[in-house]
């Protein structure tokens, strides 16, 4: 017993990490390529958190949180530029993930759970980029590309 919980603690289960979200083109080519950008993140973190990778770990969260920030912030200025009416909805979901992510890391350097940090991203985070790209990027990457921004 004692064994199982030690090893359930160093290794996680790699069924966790096999999940990858689909994520629809949006009309801004700029916008999918930081989404594409953010996909492979996820493809390295996956593979560092199957090999144990500690170290690796707590250098792709420093990346992947540098990267998703720069990721809202580029469309947060698009959507200002272009005086978009919805913007404070779109930039208030941005806001409640950079809250997740920045709660997420704080327990990941608590507890240094892996398998808490696997659910959370290939879960939760999952599941919200998959809606959100096809619901708030989608419309806003329609009125973006309809004013002639890139
Ligand atoms: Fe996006
Ligand atoms: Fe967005």
């Amino acid at each position: 017993m004692y064994h199982l919980s030690l090893c359930s603690q160093t290794r996680i289960s790699m069924t966790i990490t096999q999940r990858r979200p689909r994520l629809p083109e949006v009309a801004l080519p700029a916008m999918n390529r930081v989404h594409a950008e953010e996909l492979a993140l996820l493809e390295r973190l996956a593979r560092t958190l199957e090999a144990g990778d500690e170290a690796g770990i707590d250098a792709l969260l420093a990346e992947f949180s540098e990267h998703m920030e720069a990721h809202f912030a580029g469309e947060e200025r698009r959507m200002e530029q272009a005086a978009f009416p919805p913007y404070p909805m779109h930039r208030a979901e941005h806001d409640r993930l950079r809250a997740e992510l920045s709660e997420v890391r704080e327990r990941w350097a608590r507890e240094r759970d892996p398998e808490a940090l696997a659910r959370w991203f290939f879960g939760d985070y999952c599941d919200w980029l998959e809606t959100h790209v096809a619901t708030m990027d989608h419309v806003t990457a329609a009125f973006l590309a309809a004013r002639g921004m890139e």
